[in-house]
């Protein structure tokens, strides 16, 4: 009924606006006493000074929660970060031993190829963070140590308020792993702690700019396809962007590196192509910032439709956006929290507007605990 989905037309349309109390949830009780502290630590200090390498696996949008943490724990941690998808890593033989930190993410905790991924690094003796939205399910049951989201249940089967949960559950680690190690001083953390906290009033924010994307998911109802570009954090924002629309949508959709650009995609761009691009902020990310304004430049010169992401006040992006929709400026490696939303919106409206169950589309089940 319309009052189990909060007055919303859909749940996912609920749950993104669920986002800023989800990431609040997540982030309590874990600084404590001037410390990060993580859930069920069956894991000591002296157990993360060791960690040598991280492995992070994950499917589908919980792998794209992975590929953001590479970029934070590789600057905070300084340590060599590989992001996996389970059902690739299972099969292979990778390196791994008791010094090795492997982060399984998965909202149910129970998707096969992860659980089968968490199987495999534990019989080399690599110890497992599970990072779960569900409480007892089997991958953190199986895991060294657990980390949980509190992003409450998700009913749509496409990954919202879990997937933004994800990511900051993501930083928590990194933190913690920075702390242990060192390398980062206490007053840094309580520093990182602080701008993460402020996330969710961040999120909120976006939050008002819902019906403006809706309108413009409706005028893109029509389109045959969409490319997502964006670079560093914004990369694994792209990715989730098209794969949003390719579930929600049933259009074909794309996410590359915009660095890519020229070493192939730059060929599918033609006339009224809507090309979505993610920003980095003009002052954190100054030199990926101007590459991408020439991107857009690029793409809009060959007749792309170009919907920018950017952050409030950056006006050097204005003269090649077709459509601009505007985010808080937040550190960047954080921005990933902020620069979602919209797209999630986008997909979600998109889908409305063609016909499309946006709760339950076809071929997707919620947990995916067969091959
Ligand atoms: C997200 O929108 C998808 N439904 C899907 O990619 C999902 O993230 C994936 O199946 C992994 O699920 P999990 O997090 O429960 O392991």
């Amino acid at each position: 009924s319309a009052a189990e989905k909060g007055g919303h037309e859909y749940f996912m349309l609920k749950e993104i606006e669920e986002q800023p109390e989800a990431l609040a949830n997540t982030l309590r009780g874990h600084f404590v006493n001037g410390r990060i502290v993580l859930d069920e630590q069956r894991m000591s200090d002296q157990d993360l000074r060791d960690v040598d390498k991280v492995f992070v696996i994950a499917c589908g949008s919980s792998y794209h929660a992975g590929l953001v943490a590479k970029y934070a724990i590789e600057h905070w941690c300084r340590l060599p970060v590989e992001v996996e998808l389970a059902s690739e890593f299972r099969y292979r033989d990778p390196v791994l031993d008791r010094d090795t930190l492997v982060v399984a993410i998965s909202q149910s905790g129970e998707t096969a190829d992860t659980l089968e991924a968490v199987r495999h690094a534990r019989e080399q003796k690599a110890r497992v963070l599970a990072i779960c939205n569900t409480n007892g399910a089997q991958i953190p049951r199986e895991s060294d140590a657990v980390l949980y989201t509190h992003a409450g249940p998700e009913i749509g089967v496409a990954s919202t308020k879990a997937f933004l949960a994800q990511i900051v559950a993501n930083y928590l680690v990194g933190l913690a792993l920075a702390q242990a190690r060192g390398t980062k001083y206490p007053d840094e953390v309580a520093r990182e702690f602080a701008e993460l906290e402020a996330m969710p009033d961040a999120v909120s924010r976006v939050l008002t700019t819902v019906e403006r994307v809706r309108a413009l998911g409706r005028e893109l109802a029509d389109s045959k396809a969409v490319l997502f570009l964006g670079r560093h954090v914004g990369f694994p924002v792209a990715l989730e962007g098209a794969l949003k629309l390719k579930e929600l949508a049933y259009m074909h959709a794309e996410g590359f590196a915009a660095g890519e650009l020229k070493h192939g995609p730059i060929a599918l761009i033609e006339e009224g192509l809507p090309v979505v691009v993610v920003m980095p902020s003009p002052k954190g990310r100054a030199v990926l910032h101007s590459k991408l304004v020439s991107n857009i430049s690029e793409i809009q010169a060959r007749g792309a439709r170009t919907i920018v992401i950017a952050e409030e006040g950056d006006e050097t992006v204005r003269p090649f956006a077709d459509h601009l929709i505007e985010i808080p400026a937040v550190p960047t490696l954080l921005q990933p929290l902020v620069s979602t939303v919209p797209l999630q919106v986008l997909a979600a409206e998109i889908a409305r507007s063609r016909g499309y169950d946006v709760d339950k589309p076809r071929n997707l089940a919620k947990s995916v605990t067969v091959e």
